[in-house]
């Protein structure tokens, strides 16, 4: 794939009515991937030494095994591929010429030119929602996905986990890493302040998301126990907080996010109303945050 490939497919984008039908909620766009790249920073540091691989995948990946084979990691619906590529620079020394890289995502609006990448590192196209193509079934060690809130069909991950888990070679580990959507919610981070509208505004961005997208994004809560009905087994499931010097940080992620996807949306000058009257008490120090949620499990090494 080539640059000019990749800009082609952006202005693409741009010309494209808000109302016609998308193959992705959100509006593929410059500021979008600048998004995920913030985001993958909240995500290391709020997951810490658990990030970016899970040590338990990072064992699996390291064990010391001479006769081992090349281990494969994937990263599905990798965007900017700023998880794999963090990845790489963090893997020991040792295992540099043993690791290959995968990125896959449905568009290749976001993806880097192959060519510009390590040499081990490669990416392509891949839907989630389609055929497993014959060569990725059983063939990765680790399995990464991350932000797949608005992704997930019909409010259920079962057949996009069924999908996913064919990837995995027996023994082979899938960590899913979530933003815990439906609890959103806004801290008055200075005493005083009213959170009255942006709490509004949540519920009223709530509906919208009902409407326009269809979720309610309660599975996320529930994301082991789907694990469990595709066969997998929980190596951990971690839910945390916002830490507090963070919130701010969060609080632009989630209002960036949020105008992206409410141009999918009906925009009435009620919301526009509530719109700015939540950004009148962010402004005054109000903050939105949420959790979040990673969950990592293993494909029995027989099936
Ligand atoms: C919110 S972004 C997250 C990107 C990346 N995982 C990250 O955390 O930075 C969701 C990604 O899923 C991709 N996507 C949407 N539908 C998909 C599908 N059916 N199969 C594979 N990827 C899909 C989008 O193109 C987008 O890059």
């Amino acid at each position: 794939m080539s640059a000019a490939v990749i800009q082609s497919s952006h202005s693409d984008d741009f010309k494209k009515p808000q109302s016609a039908p998308r193959d992705y909620a959100f509006v593929r766009e410059w500021n979008d991937a600048v998004r995920l790249a913030q985001q993958h920073w909240i995500w290391s540091y709020i997951m810490d030494e658990k990030y970016p691989l899970h040590p338990a995948a990072q064992a699996l990946v390291s064990a010391d095994n001479p006769t081992r084979e090349p281990v494969h990691i994937a990263d599905v619906g990798c965007g900017n591929g700023t998880w794999l590529l963090d990845l790489y620079r963090k893997m020991p020394q040792t295992m540099c010429d043993k690791v290959f890289y995968v990125g896959t995502d449905l568009s290749s609006d976001y993806l880097p030119p192959t060519g510009d990448m390590p040499q081990n590192m490669t990416f392509s196209t891949l839907d989630l929602y389609g055929d497993m193509p014959a060569d990725f079934i059983g063939k990765f060690d680790v399995v990464h996905i991350r932000m797949f809130a608005v992704v997930v069909k019909g409010n259920d991950p079962t057949s996009l986990l069924q999908n996913v888990v064919k990837m995995l070679k027996p023994g082979g580990i899938l960590q899913w890493d979530e933003m815990a959507v439906a609890s959103c919610r806004a801290i008055a981070s200075i005493n005083g302040v009213s959170t009255m509208a942006s709490e509004e505004w949540i519920k009223a961005l709530f509906e919208k998301f009902k409407i326009s997208f269809d979720s309610s994004y309660e599975w996320i809560l529930h994301l082991s126990e789907y694990f469990e009905t595709v066969g997998l087994k929980i190596v951990d499931s971690v839910h945390m907080e916002c830490p507090k010097e963070l919130r701010r940080t969060m609080t632009s992620n989630i209002i960036t996010a949020s105008e992206n996807l409410s141009r999918s949306m009906s925009r009435d000058e009620s919301w526009i109303g509530k719109w700015s009257a939540m950004m009148a008490e962010v402004n005054q120090g109000v903050c939105m945050v949420q959790d979040t949620v990673m969950v990592v499990g293993q494909k029995p090494t027989i099936s």
